[in-house]
């Protein structure tokens, strides 16, 4: 399909993606990372434009350029975007959480550049915020709120927990093989716990799949 062949159903909503990876700075030099490309939320944040929606994409560090048409704001860590997810949450319709957030940061940045030893190095990392979670808990009646799951095992039972907790309208598991890749297979999970299967397709097509499940939401 083309574009000018969809039906912009998207027209006039307000939809917030977040993507890429965080970075977590351990010293001016250092960080601590995942290896997230950001395809899959470049992706939906393209799809969503030419659906007709109002996309909001708040990144991480990645090598892509943002999609026309789009605002575009990017940041570092997961309290960066933590802090810009927060600003624009209240007037989205809806929300994506497709970034890999580092689940833990540095308990303590070092402002200098930490030198070596002759012995091991031994780093306490902290806890970093749920931003998906945060959403979830805000979320008003009207939002639709989707995550993502990353799983190398027990997919569809992590991913349902996962659904429950953050309070998600829809799930995709994915398994964390995806990671770097150009296509996926993942699983749709809703609240009422159906599960769809779709086979593997290139993240530009599954981008337009995610956003389809919309349709009977909207
Ligand atoms: N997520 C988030 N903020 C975090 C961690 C995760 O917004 N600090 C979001 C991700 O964007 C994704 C979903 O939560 O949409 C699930 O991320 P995942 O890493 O699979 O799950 P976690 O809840 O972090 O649990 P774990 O890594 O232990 O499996
Ligand atoms: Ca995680």
């Amino acid at each position: 399909f083309e574009s000018w062949e969809r039906e912009k159903f998207l027209e006039g909503k307000n939809i917030l993606i977040t993507a890429g990876p965080t970075e977590e700075a351990i010293d001016p030099i250092r960080y601590l990372s995942n290896r997230s490309t950001g395809k899959m939320g470049y992706a939906l944040a393209a799809a969503s434009a030419k659906l007709g929606a109002n996309v909001t994409l708040v990144s991480g560090p990645t090598n892509l350029e943002a999609p026309s048409g789009v605002e575009f704001i990017p940041v570092r860590s997961a309290n960066d975007m933590y802090e810009a997810v927060f600003t624009k949450f209240e007037k989205m319709d809806i929300a994506i959480g497709c970034a890999a957030v580092a689940d833990y940061r540095m308990k303590e940045y070092s402002a200098s550049k930490i030198k070596k030893n002759d012995g091991d190095l031994v780093f306490e990392l902290t806890r970093n915020p749920d931003i998906l979670m945060e959403m979830g808990r805000r979320k008003q009646k009207e939002q639709i709120l989707i995550g993502f799951a990353a799983e190398s095992d027990n997919l569809i039972e992590n991913a349902m927990k996962k659904l429950e907790k953050k309070n998600l309208n829809l799930i995709v598991a994915n398994s964390t093989n995806a990671f770097g890749n150009d296509s996926n297979e993942v699983f749709f999970i809703d609240k009422e716990k159906n599960i769809l299967e779709i086979p593997q397709m290139k993240k530009d097509d599954l981008a337009f799949k995610i956003l389809e499940t919309l349709k009977i939401n909207l």
